[in-house]
């Protein structure tokens, strides 16, 4: 096809008669960089003035339309031209530019097809601004120009929520004006589309705010609020959008982009883009080029108890075959309960019809015995955390599985290197560790063995992609990435409660911070007897000069394991979720305290959120260090996805990559004199380091 010479790449014209098609052609998604928003420019300009013109038709290259703004800008100043004058431009262009939609047109691409006079997209498009999710708003109209096509209450919850409409539903809220099936018939659909308009332009900006009652407003931005916790982004959207009807266009549109570049350039935002960038980051494994994956076709799991259940349902999900392996008929029928559950409750709440959720169920073959695993490619054991017990089905399941089955334990703690070497065949061992609920989690630490093949760590990379699951790896180490910072984090936390604090004092100071739950809560939440547990296997292997936390043993030692007692770091009242401070832990913390001879003393919030987060800023150090982790962000990722840490704070190296230098080093210096011999300081400063060098 003939090309224009006023178009500069990676923006082309390609024409087809009287008909100009503007293509974006910026691999790998076509975000709207500065050079396709100067192309874009100087293309819509060379083609206002063409007399020979009858149709416009805007359309990406591959199959992306515009996955929106480029975010690695967005580190730094935004340079001219930016793309308001690009969506200005093809408003005022006098002939009608319709937008030709395949895949993805989010964020500042929704926005462009939104300045078009039409839209049509193919059956796969995915429309969406999807901005708060990085910590801003749209920033080039599409808080105004949504709720003239959705009305207020619509536009404010797809806003806030970052929803990717698929192309249904785009077209029912009105977003897309047609839909075609096969891409091949997208650019002659929206070429006569845009015949069809006669010259005419049809401006969103033009139309009126639907009318809608107030009621239905405030609703929306109630129920928009219930998930702001604590993210800026949520509430300038709300008041952006709802500036639509309260302002004349111009004057809402300036605001809106007020809000933007301040937006942008908020530490939330900086946090929100790094872990964008990490979790694409997570899944490349420098030395894996040439591993291809073996192929799974099906899957067996041994182990129906909470996480083996849950792990199934991943895969049945997925579309794979599933053979469900328990030790006994009864714990097998509870396992598919589990399942069934699952599935019920989202059938029942509408989510899933209850035909696709038969399809689903029928995928699953229970059974007992590991025989009826033989031709599975890959099995995941999921049975009590015991290394004998395991090294034990582990050593089975090498007498059954075919050659070349992959054999994945799920252990959170245990050394895989041991369990491997119960078998003839180290090399296709692996670690799949999901986090609880296995079935909603979207964290999967994949652990790589001193033995593990580059072709087995690189299906565990395919299987997680498959499983949609974000996965992290991780070397062997008791407790991997983050169940090592986690009981770290734990350790400093109760070594406060011995220095003066009591258990709610911490648990709102870091909730306060912006984590889920605080560490007593979740202590009691997941069981108080399995850190009991963990802390007695080690027992021997720990320094005796360490300062080791007493008052969870005292308490185990109670029988107090938590809420499945009705008591643990709090008292619970009959079926209570949430626990009550409890006067006897209190006198039970103080007299920890008394027998160590250690004075107590008031902590504020300060204090105690910057100890809990300098013991996982140490941590975290360590296992660098040592190569646990291959990259700080690795570490960020597993926190915020697999514990609770607030997405928008970046996890802890990119938080402490944002505070002073000197705040951080007292922060972490004081960790040792607070925890006495034999306490490790790490090294953290050349992590943060890297953190800051990456621009966000
Ligand atoms: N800017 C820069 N790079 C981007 C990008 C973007 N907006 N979107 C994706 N990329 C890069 C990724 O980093 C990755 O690069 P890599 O190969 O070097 O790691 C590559 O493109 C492919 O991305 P994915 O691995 O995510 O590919 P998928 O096919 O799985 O997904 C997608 C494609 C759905 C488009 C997904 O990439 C996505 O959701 N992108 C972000 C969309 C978004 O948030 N847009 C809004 C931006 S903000 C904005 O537009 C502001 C405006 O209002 C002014
Ligand atoms: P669970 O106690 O709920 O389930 C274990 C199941 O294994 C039971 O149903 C038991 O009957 C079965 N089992 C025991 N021996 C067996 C054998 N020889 N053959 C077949 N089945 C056998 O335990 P849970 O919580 O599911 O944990 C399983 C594993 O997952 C453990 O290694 C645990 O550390 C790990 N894990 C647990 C998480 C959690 O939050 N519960 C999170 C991540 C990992």
């Amino acid at each position: 096809m003939p090309k224009d010479a006023a178009a500069t790449a990676p923006v082309r014209i390609e024409r087809e008669g009287k008909a100009a098609f503007v293509v974006i052609d910026n691999p790998p998604v076509n975000a709207s960089s500065l050079e396709v928003r100067a192309g874009l420019l100087d293309a819509i300009a060379a083609l206002a003035k063409d007399e020979t013109l009858d149709a416009i038709v805007l359309a990406g290259a591959g199959n992306t339309f515009i996955a929106g703004a480029d975010i690695r800008e967005f580190g730094k100043p935004l340079r001219d031209p930016q793309l308001p004058a690009v969506i200005a431009a093809i408003e005022q262009c006098p002939k009608p530019v319709v937008a030709a939609i395949r895949g993805a047109a989010l964020g500042g691409g929704c926005e462009l097809a939104l300045a078009c006079d039409a839209r049509v997209g193919t059956s796969d498009a995915l429309m969406g601004l999807p901005e708060v999710t990085l910590g801003i708003i749209p920033g080039a109209g599409g808080t105004q120009r949504l709720p003239r096509i959705t009305g207020i209450a619509t536009a404010i919850e797809l806003s806030t929520a970052g929803r990717r409409l698929p192309a249904a539903e785009a077209q029912r809220l009105g977003l897309l004006d047609e839909v075609v099936n096969a891409p091949a018939d997208l650019r002659g659909a929206a070429l006569r589309r845009a015949r069809s308009l006669a010259g005419r332009k049809r401006r969103i900006s033009e139309l009126p705010v639907p009318e809608q009652s107030a009621q239905a407003i405030e609703s929306a931005a109630e129920d928009a609020m219930k998930s702001a916790r604590g993210r800026a982004a949520i509430k300038e959207a709300i008041t952006a959008v709802r500036n639509a009807a309260r302002m004349p266009f111009a004057a809402a549109l300036a605001e809106e982009r007020a809000i933007f570049q301040r937006l942008r350039e908020s530490e939330e935002a900086a946090a929100l883009r790094y872990l964008f960038f990490a979790e694409r980051q997570a899944a490349r494994v420098t030395d894996l080029a040439e591993a291809a994956p073996r192929p799974i076709a099906q899957v067996g799991i041994v182990g129906a108890g909470t996480m083996g259940a849950a792990i199934a349902i991943c895969f049945l999900d997925a579309g794979l075959p599933v053979r469900l392996i328990e030790r006994d008929a009864q714990s097998l029928e509870r396992g598919i309960d589990r399942v069934r559950v699952v599935y019920r409750r989202l059938s029942q709440s509408g989510r899933m019809t209850a035909e696709e959720m038969e399809r689903r169920l029928a995928r699953l073959a229970p059974g007992l015995g590991l025989d009826p695993l033989s031709q599975a490619d890959l099995v995941i054991e999921a049975v009590f955390e015991d290394m004998d017990l395991k090294k034990g089905v582990f050593r089975d399941l090498d007498g059954v599985l075919k050659p070349g089955a992959i054999l994945a334990s799920n252990t959170s703690y245990l050394d895989l290197d041991a369990l491997a070497g119960a078998t003839r065949r180290p090399s296709d061992c692996v670690g799949l560790h999901f986090f609880s609920p296995a079935n909603v989690m979207r964290l999967l630490e994949i652990v790589r063995g001193r033995a593990t093949a580059a072709d087995v760590l690189a299906t565990a990379l395919a299987v997680a992609k498959t499983i949609r699951k974000l996965p992290v790896v991780a070397r062997v180490g008791e407790g991997f990435i983050g169940n090592r910072i986690y009981s770290a984090y734990r350790t400093q936390c109760e070594l406060m409660l011995e220095e003066g604090a009591y258990p709610a004092d911490v648990d709102s100071a870091l909730v306060a911070f912006g984590l889920a739950m605080g560490p007593f809560a979740v202590g009691d939440l997941s069981g108080l007897d399995i850190a009991w547990r963990t802390r007695q296997r080690l027992a021997a292997a720990r320094d005796p000069k360490a300062r080791h936390p007493e008052a969870l043993d005292r308490l185990c030692e109670l029988g107090r394991f938590g809420q499945k007692t009705g008591a643990g770091w709090y008292r619970y009242r009959e079926g209570a979720r949430r626990g009550e401070s409890d006067p006897d832990v209190h006198a039970l913390i103080e007299k920890v305290s008394k027998e160590k001879g250690i004075a107590r003393h008031p902590f504020t919030a300060e204090q105690i959120q910057w100890r809990a987060l300098a013991a996982m800023v140490n941590e975290a150090a360590l296992l660098l260090a040592e190569g646990i982790a291959a990259r700080p962000s690795d570490v960020d990722l597993v926190l915020v996805n697999g514990y609770g840490f607030p997405a928008h704070k970046g996890g802890p190296l990119f938080w402490a990559s944002r505070r002073g230098r000197k705040e951080v080093l007292a922060a972490l210096d004081a960790l040792p004199r607070a925890t006495g011999d034999g306490f490790k300081r790490g090294n953290v400063e050349r992590y943060l380091e890297e953190i800051s060098q990456s621009g966000h």
